[in-house]
């Protein structure tokens, strides 16, 4: 497995992964302009010609954020989430970023076991935050949480 920047030209293979590894896929667009934006990083990870899974990684102020990490369903449980979010973790820190966050539905169980596997721990709950998964459903909190790389400056 290779792990390599995305730009626009690969538009057609992360739209066809999210469609295929997400509930509520990003949309077309919004995936075209993350891969235009200087201020983000979207990272593939490859075996040969596939698109096995994708992460972006937002850059802040102070921070970063991981805004999305999808892996193609039929080679999950492989290890190709934790090579793209054990680059990111590194990407951050040794970009300067004090902390990298992220938010996840609490009802998502991989997610969450990857994340604390990653050294992540939970720092609040936003209830009510996500759309439900089914129509008629409930609405659902996000579990904040971040990793942190050195403490926050204080004037
Ligand atoms: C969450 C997701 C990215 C994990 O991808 P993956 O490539 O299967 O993850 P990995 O194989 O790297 O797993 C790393 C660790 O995560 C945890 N994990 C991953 N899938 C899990 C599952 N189904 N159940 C429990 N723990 C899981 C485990 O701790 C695992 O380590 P282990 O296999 O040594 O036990 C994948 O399930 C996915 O694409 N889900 C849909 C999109 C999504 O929910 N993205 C995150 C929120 S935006």
């Amino acid at each position: 497995m290779r792990l390599e920047r995305l730009a626009v030209a690969h538009l057609d293979a992360v739209a066809a992964l999210e469609e295929a590894g997400q509930v509520h896929p990003w949309k077309r667009a919004t995936l075209a302009r993350a891969l235009a934006d200087d201020t983000l990083e979207v990272w593939g990870a490859w075996r040969d010609a596939a698109l096995l899974g994708y992460a972006v990684l937002a850059w802040l102020p102070f921070e970063a954020e991981l805004q999305a990490i999808t892996v193609v369903p039929h080679v999950r449980r492989q290890g190709v989430a934790g090579r793209l979010l054990a680059h990111l973790v590194t990407r951050a820190r040794q970009g300067g970023a004090e902390r990298l966050l992220l938010e996840v539905r609490a009802s998502n169980t991989p997610a969450l076991a990857l994340y604390r596997q990653y050294g992540f721990d939970e720092d609040g709950r936003r209830r009510g935050y996500y759309p439900p998964v089914t129509r008629g459903g409930e609405r659902e909190a996000a579990v904040l949480m971040s990793t942190s790389f050195k403490a926050r400056a204080v004037d």
